[in-house]
């Protein structure tokens, strides 16, 4: 393959369930932000493990187990790759995007934060970079204060920031790129200004890590967190990424067996991270079918995939700003691959519905941004979100059936 001009349509053949008919209509599969379809590499990477070499990690010193436990560790090692990282000890794996944030909001929170101490967010964050910290806030009597979005264009008030850094902040979460806008935030310069006030910051990566390049050293960032599944990975792994003084520094999260040096009745000694924050039997095919992932996606390219998903989504949105009655959310420009939109008079749930029947594949709800929906006067929206296997074609069927539904509706 020509690295600088993937061939998108033979790509897009490596993803068997793409190939079929929903409702009787050719499957359009918009539905990129919630979870991305997986290629064969990632398939055949599950089948050959649980076929050839599955057993237990870190335990057995017979040969399937020396297998399995050189694939994990080897996946840790790529995933260091993928992001930047300067080693394999800062890599743990997770569930996903969610536990990761968990863990660092109790191991790092709990340890750190105390009443009068503030977590600043944003309004644009997802619940799971929400809650983990509202339940922290709770337990430690911090406060959490949001730098404010700007309203329908979904932008963060930059001009906010440096008055939110107070003494009181000693921790920044923030997400690299809403799945409800798609808005692509300067987290680097974030980073740094929150940095130079010795702030930790923390980047979720779940719609960032596999749709664009990711470097965190260049973010500046001190944990950065993203799902196996997003980027064509499983689903039930995912990367926590952090310092190694920030981890080597903090509590286990969970307490178990594979985390431990000694065990006395009264009394355990940790492993150093990684492992502390791996306890219990791992999800071991996770980690190797995220690597086949990230293998495959960088021998497309992540800018490469970036250029790709961000030219649908601003063919998308310009066409969708071209119908009468639609109202549109996120930036008008450098938005990432997904649009974000309302009909008018049509509950986004109908939209859904109606383009389900004709094969389209959309998401309409909350996206897990309710106060951000509410922030901006709405329950929900529909959202379209591509990936480097849709086409200009499934878009342009995406728009038809959105006249339609309006049609449908009278309008
Ligand atoms: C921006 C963002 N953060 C976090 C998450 C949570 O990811 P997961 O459910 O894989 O843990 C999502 C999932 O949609 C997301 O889009």
């Amino acid at each position: 393959m020509n690295r600088s001009t993937p061939d998108w349509a033979r790509l897009r053949k490596d993803f068997p369930i793409l190939d079929q008919k929903v409702h009787g209509k050719p499957l359009v599969y918009l539905d990129n932000a919630a979870t991305a379809q997986k290629p064969r590499a990632v398939i055949d990477a599950l089948v050959h493990y649980y076929e050839r070499d599955n057993a237990n990690v870190h335990r057995g010193i017979h040969e399937l187990s020396n297998r399995a436990t050189a694939a994990y560790e080897a996946a840790r090692v790529r995933a260091a790759k993928f992001i930047g990282a300067k080693t394999a000890e800062e890599i743990v794996f997770t569930r996903g995007t969610t536990e990761g944030i968990n863990l660092v909001a109790n191991a790092w929170g709990v340890k750190n934060l105390k009443a009068g101490d503030v977590i600043l967010l944003t309004e644009m964050e997802h619940h799971s970079n929400l809650v983990p910290w509202q339940l922290v806030a709770q337990r430690t009597g911090a406060k959490i204060a949001y730098v404010p979005v700007t309203g329908d264009e979904g932008l963060l008030d930059l001009s906010k920031v440096d008055s939110l850094l107070t003494k009181q902040v000693k921790v920044f979460s923030m997400v690299h790129i809403s799945n409800s806008l798609g808005t692509v935030n300067p987290v680097a310069d974030l980073c740094a200004r929150a940095r130079k006030l010795g702030i930790v910051t923390v980047v979720d990566g779940a719609q960032s890590a596999g749709h664009c390049p990711v470097d965190v050293q260049a973010i500046g960032c001190d944990f950065f967190v993203f799902s196996g599944h997003k980027i064509c990975g499983p689903t039930g792994i995912g990367v926590l990424w952090g310092r190694q003084e920030l981890l080597d520094a903090m509590p286990p999260y969970q307490g178990g067996g594979e985390m431990i040096l000694s065990v006395g009745y009264q009394k355990t000694e940790f492993k150093n991270a990684p492992h502390r924050f791996e306890a219990g039997t791992p999800d071991i095919s996770g980690p190797i079918g995220l690597h086949a992932a990230m293998d495959y996606l960088d021998a497309i390219g992540r800018e490469n995939i970036w250029k790709h998903d961000q030219d649908l989504a601003n063919y998308a949105y310009d066409k969708l700003a071209g119908l009468k009655n639609v109202r549109l959310f996120g930036p008008k420009k450098e938005r990432a691959g997904l649009v974000s939109f309302l009909l008018k008079d049509v509950h986004a749930h109908d939209v859904v519905t109606l383009a389900d029947q004709a094969g389209v594949a959309l998401r309409g709800g909350h996206h897990c941004t309710q106060p951000l929906m509410h922030k901006l006067g709405v329950e929900s929206t529909a959202r379209a979100s591509f990936y480097f296997y849709n086409d200009q074609a499934e878009v342009d069927r995406f728009i038809e059936v959105i006249k339609e539904i309006q049609k449908f509706f009278g309008q």
